[in-house]
Formats: structure tokens, C-alpha cells, sequence
């Protein structure tokens, strides 16, 4: 299987973005999420009316991977109307299983804004390897 290009993987997002469920913010995210292995996960960003459990595209992507059984990621595009940066508490899901992540961020017409990592992102950030050790 040959590996999806940027720029594919930024159509994966914008196809999501079109499932997104977003009448409080009226701002639509879509993410496509790539496994080691070539696969595409995508997510779009699903609000609630009390707000709290809204998910964002990031974050749904990585759910449905994971609950697929993937574990290993090497890239993720996400697209918005104005290229928006993942939040934080993205940053901190995604540290979870790929801190090396690269990260494109393009907007809604397929316009990379930027190329960067979640290392770039997340710098020094808290992740597995900090629970390894058994408490002496
Ligand atoms: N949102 C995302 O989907 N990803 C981000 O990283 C930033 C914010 C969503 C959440 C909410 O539905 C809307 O954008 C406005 O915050």
C-alpha cells in the first residue's frame, strides 16, 4: 500500500469536516488521522448543548483509531476555515501514542498553512514514559 500524500490526507480531512456537528461555534474542523501501516482514520468536531463533552476532530479521530485497534500514528491533517491550531487538550491525547506526530494544518480549500510536529507543539510534555517507573 503506498502512503497517502499531504495532500490526500488534507481531502481525507475536508471530507470529514463535512460531518461536522458544530451549531454552537458554527466552526468546522475535520482531521484525518494516519496509521503506521497507511491507514486513514477521520474525525470531525461533534458539540453538545451543555458544551462540556464536546469532542474535538482531533480527538475523534484518535478515538475511532484506537477503538479500531490502532495504536501507531505517523501523521494527522486538520483542516478550518482558518487553518486553527489543535487545542490543547488534542496536544495531550495525541502526545499519548505519537509524540513524534507530524501535524499539517490546512484550511477548509486544501491551503497548507503549516507543516510542523506535536513535539513543536507539546514541547516537554507529559507522557507515558513518566509513569514507567514504580514508586521507590
Ligand atoms: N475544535 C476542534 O475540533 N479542534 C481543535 O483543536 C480546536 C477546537 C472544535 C471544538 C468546537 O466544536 C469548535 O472547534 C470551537 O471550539
Amino acid at each position: 500500500m503506498t502512503e497517502p500524500s499531504d495532500q490526500q490526507l488534507i481531502d481525507a480531512a475536508i471530507a470529514a469536516s463535512q460531518h461536522a456537528y458544530m451549531p454552537y461555534s458554527n466552526y468546522r474542523v475535520g482531521a484525518a488521522l494516519l496509521t503506521a501501516d497507511g491507514q486513514v482514520y477521520g474525525g470531525c468536531n461533534i458539540e453538545s448543548v451543555s458544551f462540556t463533552p464536546t469532542v474535538c476532530a482531533e480527538r475523534a479521530a484518535v478515538f475511532k483509531a484506537v477503538s479500531e485497534g490502532e495504536r501507531a500514528f505517523s501523521a494527522i491533517a486538520v483542516v478550518t476555515r482558518d487553518a486553527g491550531s489543535p487545542c490543547g487538550v488534542c496536544r495531550q491525547m495525541m502526545y499519548e501514542f505519537a509524540p513524534d506526530l507530524r501535524v499539517i494544518l490546512a484550511d477548509l480549500n486544501g491551503n497548507v498553512h503549516l507543516v510542523t510536529t506535536l513535539r513543536e507543539l507539546l514541547p516537554h510534555g507529559f507522557g507515558p514514559m513518566h509513569l514507567d517507573e514504580s514508586e521507590s
